[in-house]
C-alpha cells in the first residue's frame, strides 16, 4: 500500500530552471541531477525512503534519463536468521534498524495511544520510525549554525533545497531530509530537521546530519590524522568490515583528525582518475564520522555529532536543525574531488563582503618574531619594515593585553597592557594604517588564565564539576560559553576593541582542549559552545563587515567548513618549518582551498625543528596559500629585506591564480619525495608551476610531470620571478611534456614559475 502524502508544495523562481530534482508520483521516486553525477531515492511500500543510487552520470545521459526505482536495493533471503537489516533508508533510525549504525537514536517518555490488551508500556520507547508525508522544494534553505552575519559570498545565485518530510506514525515527532543542490560542482549537502509536535519532552540520544549510502566495495579510505603541529597527515587505509570512527570530542574540531573524507574502490582511484566519493563536516565541535562495511559489501558513511556525550532534549513544540555535510562525487580521482571542495568552499562558503580586497593580503604576524615581548617601539619598527617589504595587514600576536607578559597571566582581561602600550594601542594601529597596512590583532575569547581579573571577579564563569580540580592546560581554563554573561562579556569586549581601535582583521585563537565539562548548559554544552563562538563571529562581522577573521587553535585545530563561512582563513599549523609544512599542506589541500590556508615564511633556522632551510624554499612553500611574513625583520639585514620585498612582489603577481585558480597536485610527497602543484585560471590563459624537492637520491631523475588545463594550441611564457622567461611553449607541448629544467635538483631545489598565454 502506498503512503499517501501531503500534496507537494513546490515554490519555483523563475530565474532558476527546476530540472535538477525530478519527483515521479507514479514511480514516488526522486532523482537529483548535477552536473555530472546523480543521486536517487525512493518511498517504499511502507513509506519508508529508500536509497536507490549515487554516482556519475553515464556520459551522453540527457534530460530523460532518470531512474524509475524498478532495480532497487537487493535484499538478502528474509528467511534467513541473520543480515536482515540491510535496507538502504534515507535516515536510518533505531527501530527501522536495531544492530547496524543509526543516523537517529530517540527516547519517547510516553506512548501516545492505548496499550493493547496484556501491553507493558517498556518505557522510555526508543523506537522511532519515519514514514513519507511529503516533500516540498525550496530556495535558499539553511542548514543548522548558518551564518548569520549577513555577508555576501562570492556567488549568490539561488539554489534548490529539496525537503522531504517523515513522520512517526505513533509517535508525535517529525523529521524533514534536506538536500541543497549546488550542482555546478556536484556537490549536495545534507542535513536533517527534528521536530517535536507532541508536548512531553523528547530526548535525542544520537543524531547523525545525514546517511551516506556507497556502491559496495567503496573502501579505500583518504583522510588526515595529526597532533599539535603534525596536523593533516595524509592517510589511505582500507575499511575493514565493521565501523571505522574519525572522531574528536573537544569544544573544536581538532587537530587529531579532521571532519572530511575521500572514499573509492581500492586501486580504481588516483590523483586524476577514477571515481572518488567525498565529505566534509560544517561543524566545529565534537564530532564523528562513523564508515560502516556490511557483510553484504555495502558501505555506509555517518556523518554526525559525537555520540560521546551527547543530548539533545527536543521540549513541546521544538525544533532542531542540524548543521549539514558537504558531499559529492567526482570521476577525476582525488585531485577532481579536492577541486570541488575547493570551488564550493570559494564561491559558496567563504564571506566575500564588498568592503574587503579582492584577494587575501600579505601579511605580517608577530608571534615568532618577538613572542610575548611586545611593546609599542617594537611593533612599530616591525611594521615600518613590513610596510616597506609589500606587507598588507601587520598582526599583532599573543602578549598585548592585561598582565600578558608570558602564557601563565592575564588572558581573559581585554585591556591593553599599560605596560606595553602606555599610549594604549590605537597610536599603533594608527601607524600601521598610515604605513598603509591592515591592522590586525590576536584574541583568544574563549579561554582564561587563573591569575587574571576576570577569573578573580568570576571564578564560576569557567567549565567545572564542583568538587573536581579544575585542570588547566598551558596554565588556562575554559570559559563556560554555556553562560549567556560570558558570551555577553566576550562578544562587547571584542566590540569595543574593533571599532576603538579600528582593528581590520582577527586572530582568534584557542588553546586548548575541555577537561571537567561542566556547565550551566549541562551536557548541551558541546553544541552550546560552537553557537556561541559563530555568534560572536557573526555579530562582529555583521557590524563591521570590512573586517576578517583567521580562525586558530595551536595551529590548525579548528578548520572545517563551518568555521569558513565565518573565517577568511585559517593558520593550518604553528609548525613553519618549510619541509614539514609542504606536507602538512599537502593534507589540507585534499579539502581546504588555496586562498584560505595562511602561510608564513619564518626564519632560516627552524626552532622546533632544528632545520635550516633556504629562502627560496620557505617563499615557494608559503606563496602556495595565503602568504604571511613571520620572521624578525629586524634581524635581517638590507639585502635580506630587498630579497623579501622582491619574492612579495612575486606573489602579489600570482596571487590570483593561487588564491582563485584551480590546483592540481601533480606530484605529491609520497611517490617522489618531491611535490609538484599547479594552479589555474579559470580561463586556462595564466598558471602557477610550484615545484619542492624534499628527497632526492643522487644518480635519480625526476621527469617533469605534464601540466593540466591549459589552451591546446595556447602559446604560454614561462617566467621566474624576476620577470624573465625561461621558457616558450603550447599548451600542447607543456601538457604533455611539462617545464624542463627540475629533473636533477637536489633536496632544497625549489621554484615557482608564472606562466601567461602571450
Ligand atoms: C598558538 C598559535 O597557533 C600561535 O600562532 C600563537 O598565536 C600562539 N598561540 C600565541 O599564544
Amino acid at each position: 500500500m502506498r503512503v499517501k502524502h501531503e500534496a507537494p508544495i513546490v515554490i519555483t523562481n523563475k530565474n532558476v530552471s527546476n530540472a535538477m530534482i525530478h519527483f515521479n508520483p507514479t514511480t514516488q521516486t526522486f532523482n537529483l541531477v548535477l552536473a555530472t553525477s546523480f543521486y536517487a531515492f525512493q518511498v517504499d511500500a511502507q513509506g519508508r525512503l529508500v536509497h536507490l543510487g549515487w554516482g556519475p552520470r553515464p556520459a551522453g545521459a540527457g534530460d530523460a534519463d532518470l531512474l524509475s526505482g524498478q532495480v532497487s536495493w537487493e535484499r538478502t533471503d528474509t528467511t534467513a536468521s541473520f543480515e536482515t537489516q540491510t535496507q538502504p533508508d534515507e535516515l536510518l533510525t533505531f527501530g527501522d534498524v536495531t544492530f547496524h549504525e543509526v543516523s537517529l537514536k530517540v527516547e519517547f517518555a510516553s506512548l501516545p495511544i492505548p496499550l493493547a490488551p496484556g501491553e507493558v508500556a517498556h518505557l522510555p520507547i526508543r523506537d522511532v520510525r519515519l514514514r513519507y508525508t511529503g516533500h516540498e522544494i525550496a530556495m535558499n534553505g539553511q542548514p543548522g549554525l548558518a551564518p548569520s552575519h549577513g555577508l555576501p559570498t562570492a556567488v549568490d545565485s539561488p539554489r534548490e533545497t529539496l525537503r522531504v518530510r517523515l513522520r512517526d506514525p505513533v509517535q508525535p515527532f517529525a523529521v524533514t531530509l534536506c538536500y541543497r543542490l549546488t550542482p555546478e560542482h556536484d556537490i549536495i549537502e545534507r542535513w536533517c530537521e527534528l521536530e517535536n509536535e507532541g508536548g512531553a519532552p523528547i530526548r535525542v540520544e544520537l543524531l547523525n546530519f545525514a546517511a551516506l549510502h556507497l556502491p559496495r566495495g567503496v573502501t579505500e579510505l583518504t583522510a588526515v590524522s595529526g597532533a599539535w603541529a603534525r596536523e593533516f597527515t595524509t592517510q589511505r587505509e582500507r575499511l575493514r568490515p565493521g565501523i571505522c570512527l574519525l572522531e574528536h570530542r573537544t569544544l573544536q574540531t581538532g587537530h587529531s583528525n579532521n571532519p572530511f573524507f575521500l572514499l573509492n574502490r581500492p586501486g580504481q582511484a588516483w590523483e586524476e582518475g577514477g571515481i572518488v566519493y567525498f565529505g566534509a563536516l560544517a561543524y566545529s565541535g565534537a564530532w564523528r564520522i562513523a564508515f560502516e562495511q556490511l557483510s553484504t559489501l555495502d558501505v555506509r558513511v555517518h556523518p554526525g555529532y559525537s555520540p560521546f556525550e551527547f543530548e539533545l532534549m527536543l521540549g513541546a513544540g521544538e525544533r532542531h536543525v542540524t548543521p549539514a555535510v558537504v558531499c559529492g562525487v567526482s570521476a577525476e580521482g582525488w585531485g577532481g574531488a579536492s577541486r570541488r571542495l575547493h570551488a564550493f568552499t570559494r564561491e559558496r562558503v567563504l564571506p566575500r563582503p564588498a568592503e574587503m580586497p579582492r584577494f587575501r593580503p600579505v601579511l605580517y604576524n608577530s608571534w615568532e618574531a618577538t613572542w610575548f615581548d611586545v611593546n609599542h617601539a617594537g611593533q612599530a619598527e616591525l611594521a615600518r619594515r613590513a610596510a616597506a617589504i609589500g606587507v598588507e595587514l601587520f598582526c599583532v600576536d599573543d602578549g598585548w593585553f592585561g598582565a600578558r607578559r608570558n602564557d601563565r597571566t592575564g588572558l581573559g582581561d581585554w585591556t591593553v597592557s599599560p605596560d606595553a602600550f602606555p599610549d594604549g594601542l590605537r597610536p599603533l594601529a594608527d601607524e600601521v594604517h598610515r604605513l598603509g597596512m591592515q591592522f590586525g590583532l590576536w584574541f583568544e575569547p574563549e579561554m582564561i588564565n587563573a591569575d587574571s581579573e576576570l577569573y578573580r571577579q568570576h571564578p564560576d564563569w569557567v567549565l567545572y564539576f564542583p568538587g573536581r580540580p579544575r585542570c588547566e592546560a598551558r596554565n588556562q581554563l575554559v570559559l563556560d560559553l554555556g553562560r549567556p554573561e560570558v558570551v555577553a562579556y566576550l562578544h562587547a569586549a571584542l566590540d569595543r576593541l574593533v571599532s576603538e581601535l579600528g582593528i581590520d582583521f582577527i586572530k582568534w585563537d584557542m588553546n586548548r582542549y575541555a577537561s571537567e565539562p561542566g556547565s550551566a548548559a549541562g551536557k548541551a554544552i558541546w553544541r552550546v559552545h560552537v553557537a556561541a563562538v559563530y555568534d560572536i563571529m557573526d555579530r562582529l562581522r555583521r557590524a563591521q563587515p570590512g573586517l576578517a577573521i583567521q580562525s586558530c587553535s595551536g595551529g590548525g585545530g579548528r578548520i572545517d567548513l563551518g568555521i569558513l563561512a565565518r573565517a577568511d582563513q585559517v593558520w593550518v599549523s604553528d609548525n613553519t618549518d618549510a619541509f614539514e609544512r609542504m606536507r602538512i599542506q599537502e593534507g589540507f589541500s585534499l579539502a581546504y582551498p588555496a586562498r584560505a590556508m595562511e602561510a608564513w615564511v619564518t626564519e632560516a633556522h627552524n626552532t622546533l625543528t632544528d632545520r635550516h632551510s633556504r629562502l627560496n624554499t620557505r617563499f615557494d612553500v608559503a606563496m602556495r596559500g595565503a602568504l604571511g611574513i613571520g620572521s624578525n625583520l629586524t634581524q635581517l639585514d638590507a639585502a635580506e629585506l630587498a630579497e623579501y620585498a622582491a619574492y612579495i612582489a612575486f606573489y602579489k603577481r600570482i596571487r590570483p591564480v593561487v588564491q582563485e585558480g584551480a590546483l592540481y597536485r601533480l606530484e605529491r610527497l609520497e611517490e617522489f619525495g618531491a611535490s609538484v602543484i599547479e594552479y589555474v585560471a579559470r580561463d586556462g590563459r595564466e598558471a602557477v608551476y610550484s615545484v619542492v624537492v624534499h628527497e632526492h637520491r643522487v644518480g635519480e631523475f625526476r621527469p617533469a610531470p605534464a601540466l593540466r588545463r591549459l589552451i591546446v594550441g595556447g602559446i604560454y611564457g614561462v617566467f621566474d620571478r624576476s620577470g624573465v622567461e625561461i621558457h616558450r611553449a603550447t599548451g600542447y607541448e607543456l601538457m604533455t611534456q611539462g617545464i624542463p629544467g627540475d629533473a636533477a635538483g637536489g633536496a632544497g631545489h625549489s621554484r615557482t614559475l608564472y606562466l601567461e598565454q602571450v
